[in-house]
């Protein structure tokens, strides 16, 4: 029988030697289990003297507590290292250097158009969205442009696949003044049942297409739409809104304003609006920012309005243009090459 010392010293070599905790339950099995080594000799304490037993009996007792001592250590030594292992697989390293975060930007043109739709709205613009695939109707016809009319050529049109109800070929609008026709028989229809119609009084931003390429037109550039039709609006009144818009929208008071005779089927007597810097890098310089005008009769007829009661203006300017004159750009197509050395020049 091997000395109570030897049952000491291989329970702690077992017990050291368990890989795991299962592995550590049987070791102690084979030692403290029913009929483990120390259970086996404490039964057989039954068979000595009361002296002996005695004395015998707090041997055994005094090696089961070294033991259970050896396998208390052993368990905490294992749970230790289960959750060192764990906290090491997430450990975060905070020295490292973080991924970084590119913080983007605003492109410089839809600055201009969220500013746009921020200055009309203070004065009670609606703001409007239309599809930018349109049918002949909307583009054209509505707008006084009639088929074969010379004016259709004013504007180098994009046809895509598909026809519309009529068989015409749809395209890619032109212009935002679509929206003029779309918005206002809306607004009609509406108020049909009014006793009163409330005024039309709206912008619609969006991008339109033409064929054209140059320092100062790109095929696909934005528009912005201005409305407003009422019983008594004049072309006064669309020099004061413009001029007060545009001295809003650049910050000063120091702009030339030039509304220059022109001609649009769908507006009588058009305009072209060009404006200058007094001062500056661009001073002196003029630049096409807007066609506008009275809306005529006929495209007061297609919204459904009468031409007798019903007056008013439109303009239809480019947002590009606006924002080539806000920051001093003198070539349009950088908008389009998305160079961040460029873009980066219009922080947030
Ligand atoms: C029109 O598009 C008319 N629909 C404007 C209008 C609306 C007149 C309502 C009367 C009433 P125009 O072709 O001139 O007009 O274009 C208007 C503005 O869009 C121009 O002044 C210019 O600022 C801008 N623009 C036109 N073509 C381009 C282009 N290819 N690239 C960039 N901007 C352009
Ligand atoms: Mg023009």
């Amino acid at each position: 029988m091997v000395s109570l010392d030897q049952v000491v010293e291989d329970a702690k070599r077992d017990f050291d030697g368990a890989a795991d905790s299962a592995a550590l339950e049987d070791a102690k099995a084979r030692y403290l289990g029913k009929s483990g080594i120390l259970t086996e000799r404490l039964k057989s304490l039954g068979g000595l003297e009361p002296e002996a037993r005695k004395a015998a009996g707090a041997e055994i007792n005094q090696v089961k507590a070294a033991v259970e001592a050896a396998l208390t250590a052993r368990r905490q030594a294992l749970a230790d290292a289960v959750l060192q292992a764990r906290l090491s697989a997430e450990a975060i390293d905070v020295t490292m250097p973080g991924r970084g975060q590119d913080v983007g930007s605003l492109h410089p043109v839809m600055r201009t158009w969220e500013r746009v739709e921020q200055i009309f709205r203070s004065i009670g613009f609606d703001v409007a969205d239309g599809p930018e695939i349109e049918n002949d109707w909307f583009n054209f016809t509505a707008l006084n442009s009639p088929e074969n009319h010379p004016a259709r050529s004013m504007q180098d049109t994009f046809y895509v696949e598909g026809v519309d109800e009529q068989n015409k070929p749809l395209l890619l609008r032109t212009h935002t003044s679509p929206m003029q026709v779309r918005y206002a028989s809306a607004h009609v229809a509406r108020h049909a049942k009014d006793a009163v119609m409330p005024p039309i009084k709206v912008i619609a931003p969006g991008r339109t297409y033409r064929v054209d390429s140059d320092a100062t037109h790109s095929p696909m550039f934005n528009q912005v739409e201005g409305l407003w039709i009422a019983e008594s609006v004049s072309f006064a009144d669309l020099k004061g809104v413009y001029t007060d818009f545009l001295k809003t929208f650049f910050e000063t008071d120091a702009i030339d304003v030039r509304f220059r005779p022109s001609y649009f089927p769908f507006t009588e007597p058009s305009a072209e609006i060009d404006m200058a810097f007094g001062s500056g890098k661009l001073a002196g310089r003029w630049l096409e920012i807007s066609g506008a005008g009275q809306v005529h009769p006929t495209v007061l007829r297609n919204m459904g309005l009468d031409p007798e009661r019903y007056i008013g203006f439109a303009f239809g300017s480019g947002l590009e243009r606006l924002t080539m004159l806000r920051y001093g750009i003198d070539d349009l197509r950088l908008f389009f090459e998305n160079d961040i050395r460029f873009l980066s020049q219009f922080p947030a």
